[in-house]
């Protein structure tokens, strides 16, 4: 069977990295989450003092984030979790797949996924991952920067209360003390989602935007079988259709 390069891209907290995970698990490719890419460079960041806040502004030491990268102090890798049957993410050797996901990190990365230079990084990783094909990428430019010659593109959106909501009910199933379910605030998460759309669409360098060519999919109203369903159905014709 010929192999494909499958790019998803989409909102944030729209469900896209489940469906793509699922489907790389179920036709035996490699997926790739580049969200978790942007995320552990941002903790790199957080960790190393570079980024700060005036009135809620998150101001950037470019020029130190810059001069890491350019040492090659940033190593991002993945390693498939039996466990789990996903693949976790590595920054420089320390498995930080949790650190990754929480809210401190999630209101950082948009700035930093803006920055040129961090993209040009990212995007190369990216596309020597993809280079066998048999690939199931998910992202916001994967099908116009990363793989613009990807042979299936996928751009998976949903209404922003849907996503805020998704992702409140993900983070309140992780909680683990009361405190940490105290803590969660359903409209600081739909700001958040709403203000990653805003970032995200409107940047400069690889803005998120529909690729021409790719196939729309609204899941406000899915559940995740029928995207399932849907996305394998999708694949297979795809594949056929080239072979
Ligand atoms: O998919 P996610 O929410 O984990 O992505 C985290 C952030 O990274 C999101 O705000 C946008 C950014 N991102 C990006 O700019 N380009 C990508 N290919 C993937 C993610």
């Amino acid at each position: 069977m010929k192999k494909i390069i499958i790019a998803i891209d989409g909102h944030s907290s729209c469900g896209k990295s489940t469906m793509a995970k699922d489907l790389a698990k179920e036709i035996g490719y490699v997926y790739v989450d580049t969200g978790a890419m942007y995320r552990a460079v941002t903790l790199y960041a957080l960790r190393n003092g570079y980024i700060s806040h005036n009135d809620g502004v998150a101001l950037i030491d470019e020029s130190a984030l810059q001069a890491d990268i350019n040492a090659s102090k940033i190593s991002i890798s993945f390693k498939f979790n039996p466990e789990t049957g996903r693949p976790d993410t590595y920054l420089n050797g320390e498995k930080v797949e949790t650190e990754i996901r929480q809210m401190e990190v999630s209101s950082n990365v948009s700035p930093i996924a803006a920055l040129p230079f961090v993209r040009t990084l990212l995007t190369q990783q990216q596309q020597e991952m993809g280079k066998e094909k048999g690939i199931v990428m998910d992202g916001r430019d994967i099908g116009t920067a990363v793989f613009p010659n990807a042979e299936l593109k996928i751009f998976v959106t949903a209404s922003s209360k849907v996503r805020a909501q998704r992702r409140y009910d993900e983070l309140m199933g992780k909680a683990k003390t009361q405190e940490e379910k105290d803590a969660l605030n359903y409209d600081e998460i739909l700001k958040n989602v709403e203000e990653r759309d805003y970032i995200d669409s409107h940047r400069e360098t690889a803005p998120l935007k529909q690729a021409e060519d790719a196939v729309v999919l609204d899941n406000s109203n899915m559940t995740i079988a029928e995207q399932k369903e849907w996305l394998l159905k999708l694949t297979q014709d795809r594949v056929s259709a080239l072979a």
